[in-house]
């Protein structure tokens, strides 16, 4: 669903401001995968995820989407964005009609589609994201923080994308607003859509991403299932990101001869595992 191939990002190449964000990513994220991009701030994943929709142009490499070159000459922008919807770090910011139903409105409508699929389009993307009807008519602006961000992401749905984008979905959002907001994004997943998701939170990762790609200083530096990059506890560490407190509390009991897996990333997994050691015991 999305390559990249060799991909190299230069900002301000040239000048004495000139900084490589991206260099020689090698990628593939496949139909229906749920994928967490995680790393250090200024490792170059927004920069990486603002590619998938054409928003940044490689300085040198591919990208392809479906199976469409991103640099291809007559490139129809309108299809990319369409196929990937990006959502973008706070993105209720970005909110700016009058009502909510005007805003999730907004994208549909530049795609020309006639006002009774808009409406069918709003409503349907309203729900997914568990917005009620009684909201659609109220201003952006009375909502809470976490409806609000509900509304932007239906904003994207609306578009009926293939791949959904989030960077940094959960941000500044409440214990609750979290769980809420992730368990919106594991249903879009179930329901076969394609999720790419940037994140800060080791805890929001080990609870829905399938797969995990690690950026450090511009580029991969492994790609695997959680448990396989979470089991690099060290790796991580040297990188400055943290990895979820359970696997510390494994890594710890580990070096205290405790016959726990290594590849114990939640709560519920290890509390799995310690039950079975003391009945065995
Ligand atoms: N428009 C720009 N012009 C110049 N440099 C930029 C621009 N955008 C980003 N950069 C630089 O490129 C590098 C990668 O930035 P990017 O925003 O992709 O990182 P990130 O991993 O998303 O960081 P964060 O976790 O803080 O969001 C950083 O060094 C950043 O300062
Ligand atoms: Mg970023």
């Amino acid at each position: 669903m999305i390559k990249c191939e060799n991909l190299s990002h230069i900002y301000q190449s040239g000048s004495p401001f000139e900084k490589t964000a991206l260099r020689d990513i090698n990628l593939e994220i496949h139909e229906g995968e749920l994928v967490a991009i995680i790393g250090h701030t200024g490792s170059g994943k927004s920069t990486l995820i603002q590619h998938f929709n054409a928003l940044e142009k490689p300085t040198s490499g591919k990208v392809y989407i479906d199976g469409i070159d991103l640099s291809a000459p007559k490139l129809n922008l309108k299809q990319i964005r369409q196929k990937v919807g990006l959502v973008f770090q706070y993105p209720e910011h970005q909110l700016m009609e009058e009502t909510v139903r005007k805003d999730i409105a907004f994208g549909p409508k530049n795609l020309g589609l006639s006002d009774e699929d808009i409406a069918d389009r709003v409503i349907s993307a309203a729900h997914s994201v568990g917005l009620k009807d009684e909201l659609l008519d109220k201003s952006p602006f009375e909502l809470s923080g976490g409806e609000k961000r509900r509304v932007a992401i239906a904003g994207v749905l609306a578009m009926e994308p293939k791949v959904l984008v989030l960077d940094e979905p959960t941000a500044g959002l409440d214990p609750a607003g979290r769980d809420e907001l992730l368990s919106l994004i594991q249903k879009l997943n179930d329901c076969g859509m394609t999720i790419v998701l940037v994140s800060h939170s080791m805890e929001d990762v080990a609870k829905i991403a399938q797969r995990v790609i690690v950026m450090n200083d511009a580029t991969v530096i492994r790609s695997g299932s959680v448990a396989e990059v979470f089991a690099e506890a060290e790796l991580l560490q040297s990188i400055g990101l943290n990895v979820p407190q359970i696997s510390r509390i494994v890594a710890k009991l580990r070096e205290k001869g405790v016959n726990i897996s290594k590849d114990i990333y939640t709560t519920e997994a290890a509390a799995k595992a310690l039950l079975s050691l003391i009945k065995k015991d």
